[in-house]
């Protein structure tokens, strides 16, 4: 009973727990349905938002059909610790991408969560190759101007359909011999441009294998293509990272089954812990939620790891998981929108 009076006497202009309030400080086309976002970070936020080129933000966004999670790719240089930039392209029907393009306006403040992401840039990579098409340059742009600032090489590859859907052309087109651009478009043919789609064949003659890391951005099937010819062309897995924006569709969920039908769960968050049964054929962080427990989430489709939490004691498997690493299950950590539990009872964390 506590738990509820203490989710209802919530103030509406007090800021979600794990979310700080930032300034919109201006929105710009960058194509005609992409917006870059600027957000003023205030002194005290500094340290709390420095991130890692190729992270993102999530943000609680309030719009006239309600109020969203959603996450996006940080486009700006992480020198820069006043100021963060995200990229939002406009998809059709997308509730929260349409308000950023067509409504958003500077001053507005909206809660973000500090950055977060695995899809982050080797710093001690000399020589890196990233693949990419439509807004999957948005982390990329964050990467390529580290590497304009502080060194190293990339090569790129970038498809669109169409020179004036490509965003970030003229930007990336003003870096240096640093950045060797290919540049692709499936839906015309120009000059200075590779005509078609980017493909396993296309890349065979053009990809230097021995790239000391690899970043794929953009669709499913773009991403899982180019992964497995990286892979059958002998390039290590550990060189290969990428980055998917919504749940593939070719990627089966695992069938898991608890012992018990219940589970009594210890979760802390924000230094606060509750306890609650749950459904063990229920995904944990819709447990949380339907115990009034505001956990962290984005996509819910277990591609960008804003719900992770660490297990403490007990065990929980996960259904999906697109983000991730080996490292970070082999430390416990779990998708709290893609696990469920397996044990009877169980601990875990989302403050470690
Ligand atoms: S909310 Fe995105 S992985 Fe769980």
């Amino acid at each position: 009973m506590a738990l509820f009076k203490k989710i209802f006497s919530k103030k509406e202009d007090k800021v979600s727990k794990g979310f700080y309030l930032l300034t919109v400080d201006k929105v710009e086309k960058n194509t005609s349905d992409t917006a870059v976002v600027s957000l003023t970070i205030p002194e005290e936020l500094r340290s709390t938002f420095q991130f890692k080129p190729g992270q993102y933000l999530t943000g609680n966004f309030k719009t006239s059909q309600g109020n969203f999670h959603r996450s996006y790719s940080i486009c700006s240089d992480s020198a820069d610790n006043s100021t963060i930039q995200i990229a939002c392209k406009k998809i059709e029907g997308g509730k929260v991408s349409s308000h950023i393009n067509d409504q958003l306006q500077a001053g507005t403040q909206i809660e973000f969560m500090k950055p977060e992401g695995n899809f982050i840039l080797d710093s001690n990579a000399k020589k890196v190759t990233a693949i990419c098409a439509g807004s999957g340059i948005t982390p990329i742009m964050s990467m390529i101007q580290y590497i304009e600032r502080v060194g190293g090489q990339m090569d790129l590859f970038y498809g669109s359909r169409n020179e004036n859907e490509k965003i970030f052309k003229s930007e990336i087109d003003r870096t240096s011999d640093k950045i060797s651009k290919n540049y692709f478009l499936s839906g015309e043919n120009k000059d200075g441009f590779i005509e078609g789609r980017i493909t396993p064949k296309t890349l065979e003659e053009k990809v230097d294998l021995n790239s000391d890391a690899f970043y794929l951005c953009g669709p499913e099937g773009l991403i899982f293509s180019t992964k497995d010819f990286l892979v059958e062309k002998g390039v290590p897995e550990n060189k290969i990272r990428f980055e998917l924006f919504t749940t593939p569709v070719s990627v089966k969920a695992k069938d898991i089954k608890s012992g018990s039908a219940t589970c009594h769960v210890a979760v802390t968050l924000n230094g606060e812990t509750n306890e609650m049964d749950v459904d063990t054929s229920k995904m944990l962080l819709d447990s949380f939620y339907k115990n009034g427990m505001e956990a962290p989430f984005s996509c819910k489709g277990g591609v960008c790891c804003t719900c992770k939490a660490k297990v403490q004691e007990g065990s929980a498997e996960m259904k999906l998981n697109l983000s991730l690493t080996d490292k970070e299950i082999e430390e416990g950590y779990i998708l709290t929108c893609q696990a469920v539990a397996t044990s009877d009872t169980l601990k875990l964390t989302f403050d470690e």
